[in-house]
């Protein structure tokens, strides 16, 4: 591989929020892309602007499905591997989000599928076409680890996910993988954890974008980092 070979990401959840504002900023400095959501039309959107920027293959889907995950594969493979693999797909659950005493186990068993099964469940699907030197990003939260009520549910898929990652990464030296809390975003999915509220205050999901960067095209070790702690790194 030469060094002018265009990257390669697979970014899930890139129809909208953290996930698309991801896609743009790699689209403008030449990455090639490969992105999944399950609303066709957001997606399709999504790749329309896209594809003004960089070379970039849509598959509408939900990363719980096996048979979807083998497409993005399938896609990476075509496209000559991956450079990086950014789980950043997820769900709230319920909003409002019911306490644990109260929260619906069927549903319970949803969130952890979406958000710390199916990130591992790609990483499987996937691990043939990651390149050298390949990174695989996984996004979480300050609910993985803080004991703010109301997010037992979303909080501990999350902790499911950044003990996954911890363990792989110390299974595959060779790979870097990374556990990031992009901080609170203005984004869908905190108006859904916050329905009454105005989240206007919050940052929007660019502000995060210059971490996740770091991450990507740094040297940090494999580990849990904070976005927004490391923008000084790399200004975006
Ligand atoms: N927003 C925050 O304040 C905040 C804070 C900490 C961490 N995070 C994390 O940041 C990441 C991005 O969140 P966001 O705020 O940008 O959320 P968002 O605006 O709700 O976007 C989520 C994206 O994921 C897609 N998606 C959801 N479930 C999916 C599934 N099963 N299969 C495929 N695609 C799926 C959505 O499209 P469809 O619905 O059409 O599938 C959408 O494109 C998540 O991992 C979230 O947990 C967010």
């Amino acid at each position: 591989m030469t060094e002018n070979v265009a990257k390669t990401a697979l970014i899930t959840g890139a129809s909208r929020g953290l996930g698309v504002a991801l896609a743009h900023r790699l689209a403008r400095e030449g990455w090639t892309l490969i992105i999944d959501a399950r609303g066709e039309r957001d997606l399709e959107a999504a790749r329309a602007d896209l594809a003004d920027l960089t070379r970039v293959v849509a598959i509408p889907g939900d990363v719980t499905d096996e048979d979807h995950r083998r497409a993005l594969a399938g896609a990476a493979r075509d496209a000559g591997g991956l450079d990086a693999l950014i789980n950043n797909a997820s769900i709230l659950g319920p909003s409002p989000q019911p306490t644990l005493l109260d929260y619906p186990l069927d549903t319970l068993k949803e969130v952890y599928r979406a958000n710390a099964i199916a990130p591992l469940a790609l990483i499987q699907t996937v691990r043939d076409e990651l390149r050298p030197g390949a990174r695989i990003l996984n996004v979480t939260s300050d609910a993985a680890v803080e004991p703010y009520e109301g997010w037992g549910g979303y909080g501990s898929s999350k902790a499911a996910l950044e003990q996954l990652s911890n363990i792989l990464a110390a299974e595959n030296p060779d790979l870097r993988v990374y556990r990031v809390d992009p901080g609170d975003m203005r984004t869908r999915l905190q108006q859904e954890a916050f329905p009454d509220e105005d989240i206007s205050d919050r940052p929007p999901p660019e502000e995060s974008v210059p971490g996740l960067v770091e991450l990507l095209t740094g040297d940090l070790p494999s580990g849990r980092y904070e976005a927004r702690a490391l923008i000084h790194v790399n200004e975006g």
